[in-house]
């Protein structure tokens, strides 16, 4: 019997607000929602919250960089995001971002009772401070000679080429990754958080024994190094929260970042009503709180956010769960080889429950690196997914509907088969419920090839042919369909939209008890192709259009804000080779049956070239006759419809109306060459 109802708060990282989602990142928030799908269809309270992580120094830059307030650029990445999850079925309760009044509150609550409790202490400290941005550079935003083996153009935390670790302040010949000019060491007063002060509570939990054992190693090892004192306040300019009693300085984004999780929680009880946040956040609570995160930020989650909420008079999380990185074909995911690939290009091209699926196939309780190997993704998908369990219900809903009415027999004899799958639901349940998910699909998997085996050794598809085998054949195909049924309430939780076109087949609605069950004379829908193959076309294609938003974005690391994102950079030589040169617009004409384009006689100053250019959208041709504009001279001839296209003028903008020609200033010559 399933246990008495839980109340449950699953959380999976926040993602950065300063960048799209790619498949990497899709591990986690995969994990988390199957087990969340799969603890609301046990019929238990299970509430999944996120946010975007708005704050922080890369956040504002990336923001002054696109010429843009923040609060714009994290709005729209929110919304970037949230289509992403969506569209990859991730469903959260709800998805709100730290940059919110809650988050604020929460924030300053935490903090002040930090303080009040004297956990927060101050002390001043030198930093490497930009005279140009005049601004403290965060380690990543400083760049030098490495102070252990001298590699060149290392970041202010270590050496990408020795491995050495070390302060910003020492490397040599600094350079601000910001502007590029020479920082300089200054002094400020700095808030810390009183870490060691935890130190027993800390050791405590570690030992409570559900922690993964690969963490509580972790732990074990900080512990040992012993802990130090974290640094909570930034000074301004700073993107996020003021400190309520020291002007000027700023949390420091990984303070506020996991109260995140509370103040998704609040909003979401405020705006929909559906829980009550104090049961959940006070002491004692006996609801569960679980963190899905990723390996790298084991230490925000294990030791400063239990210490933090302690202090705060807060309950502790339940468990923090820590999953492994994203490989992709055994190698870290690389923009030129096209396999950092964005959720939005694998939604182009791909199913999400595929990949789905083939999470769940590799995932365990572990912090193990999962590699994407694409060729075996297609492979499993096809044969698991199309071949084992779509395939039972092909084989046997034809006979169903054209011989038996669309509708199961009514009395099942053999229920030997039947019964193994509805006792797998308890060790398929246990697996799912200790995230072994990788085991749960290997017994379904083995289950699946039973069902097929007992399909193929009836052959119904020749019973049929003899008239008095007709009752037969129904018992066949009717336990086919069922058992083709149990698989699929089973993975329910980790292919939803497969699974909900198998409801809408089998006239039914899922929940975790409905294996109880066994359909018997009831009606089922024709059987439409409930799953394509995934064709290596498709995969290819991915990686190709992958490979090409890379080197579109290489330059600016823009991301999908961005229309048209930097292009990859030239050398001086390549520019050098582009002959743009002042023309003047003799004539400026319609073309005969051309949607876009205007013909130009454009005048170099002695010679002539007609020009095709694609902006009649924006121009009424006689407004332009006599204007100066710039022209790519040197481009090869193209042969076009209308005739001969020899050059392009050039012009900004996204299209449409919003598309300007250039015109250089009065002075400038037809000939003249633009450099
Ligand atoms: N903003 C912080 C988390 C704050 S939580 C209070 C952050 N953001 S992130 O965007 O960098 O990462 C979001 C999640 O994705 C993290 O759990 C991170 O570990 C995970 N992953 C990022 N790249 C990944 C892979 N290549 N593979 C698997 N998970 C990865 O960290
Ligand atoms: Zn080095």
């Amino acid at each position: 019997m399933t246990t008495a109802t839980r109340k449950i708060l699953v959380t999976n990282a926040l993602p950065y607000a300063n960048g799209p989602i790619h498949i990497g990142h899709m591990l986690g928030y995969i994990q988390a929602d199957i087990w969340v799908r799969f603890q609301k269809m046990r019929g238990h309270e299970c509430h999944y919250m996120c946010a975007d992580d708005a704050h922080g120094t890369p956040i504002m830059l990336k923001a002054q960089q696109l010429g843009v307030e923040p609060e714009q650029m994290i709005a729209e990445m929110n919304q970037a995001h949230q289509a992403d999850f969506a569209d990859f079925h991730v469903a959260f309760d709800h998805y709100y971002s730290t940059h919110s009044p809650e988050n604020r509150e929460l924030a300053e609550l935490i903090y002040t009772r930090l303080r009040d409790a004297g956990h927060i202490k101050t002390k001043t400290i030198s930093q490497l401070y930009d005279p140009d941005k005049e601004m403290f550079l965060p380690d990543r935003f400083v760049k030098g000679d490495c102070p252990k083996c001298g590699a060149a153009d290392q970041y202010g935390d270590n050496c990408d080429v020795c491995g050495a670790t070390y302060a910003p302040t020492e490397l040599k010949n600094p350079t601000s990754a910001v502007s590029g000019s020479t920082p300089e060491l200054r002094e400020s007063e700095h808030y810390f958080f009183d870490l060691p002060a935890f130190e027993d509570m800390l050791k405590a939990w570690t030992r409570s024994g559900s922690l993964q054992e690969e963490m509580a190693n972790k732990l074990n090892e900080w512990f040992d190094a012993g802990l130090q004192r974290w640094d909570i306040s930034r000074d301004a300019p700073y993107f996020g929260f003021e400190i309520p009693d020291a002007p000027g300085k700023y949390f420091y984004v990984w303070l506020d970042a996991p109260i995140g999780y509370m103040s998704s929680f609040k909003n979401y009880c405020t705006v929909t009503g559906n829980a009550d946040f104090d049961s959940y956040w006070q002491p004692g609570s006996d609801a569960e709180v679980y963190h899905f995160i990723g390996k790298d930020i084991i230490y925000f989650h294990s030791l400063f956010w239990p210490a933090m909420l302690k202090g705060a008079d807060f309950r502790q999380p339940t468990n923090v769960w820590a999953h492994g990185f994203i490989t992709v074909n055994g190698t870290k995911m690389s923009k030129s080889k096209g396999t950092f690939i964005m959720a939005r290009t694998y939604l182009d091209h791909l199913d999400p429950d595929y990949l789905r699926y083939y999470f769940a196939a590799k995932l365990t309780a572990r912090i193990d690196d999962l590699d994407l190997n694409l060729s075996d993704f297609a492979q499993r998908v096809n044969s698991d997914l199309v071949g084992k369990v779509v395939n039972i219900a092909s084989r046997c809903a034809g006979f169903i509907q054209k011989k038996f009415d669309g509708k199961l027999k009514s009395e099942l004899q053999e229920t030997d088969l039947l019964d193994e799958f509805q006792a797998a639901a308890n060790t398929i349940a246990e697996a799912y419920e200790k995230r072994e998910f990788s085991r749960a699909m290997r017994d379904i998997m083995a289950l699946a090839d039973k069902a097929n085996f007992y399909i193929a050794e009836e052959e119904p598809w020749q019973l049929i042919k003899d008239p008095a085998k007709a009752e037969r054949v129904h018992e066949i195909c009717s336990i086919g369909i069922n058992l083709f049924r149990l698989l699929m309430i089973y993975l329910t939780p980790v292919v939803p939209d497969l699974a909900q076109r198998v409801q809408q087949f089998l006239n039914e609605d899922f929940s975790w008890d409905s294996h109880r069950q066994l359909l018997k004379g009831h009606a089922i829908e024709p059987f439409k192709a409930l799953l394509q193959r995934i064709d290596m076309d498709n995969v290819n294609n991915m990686i190709d259009a992958s490979k090409a938003a890379n080197t579109a974005s290489a330059a600016s690391d823009n991301g999908e804000l961005s229309k048209d994102p930097i292009a990859a950079e030239i050398s001086f030589d390549d520019f050098a080779k582009i002959d743009l040169r002042v023309a003047r617009i003799a004539n400026a004409e319609h073309v005969e049956g051309a949607d876009k384009l205007l013909k130009l006689t454009l005048d170099l100053g002695g010679e002539t070239r007609q020009v095709f250019a694609g902006i009649k959208s924006a121009y009424d041709p006689a407004t332009l006759v006599g204007q100066h504009t710039v022209m790519v001279a040197n481009l090869a001839p193209r042969k076009m419809r209308f005739g001969m296209s020899e050059g392009m003028v050039l012009a900004a903008g996204p299209g449409g109306e919003e598309l300007f020609i250039l015109n250089p200033h009065e002075g400038a010559k037809p000939g003249m060459r633009v450099k």
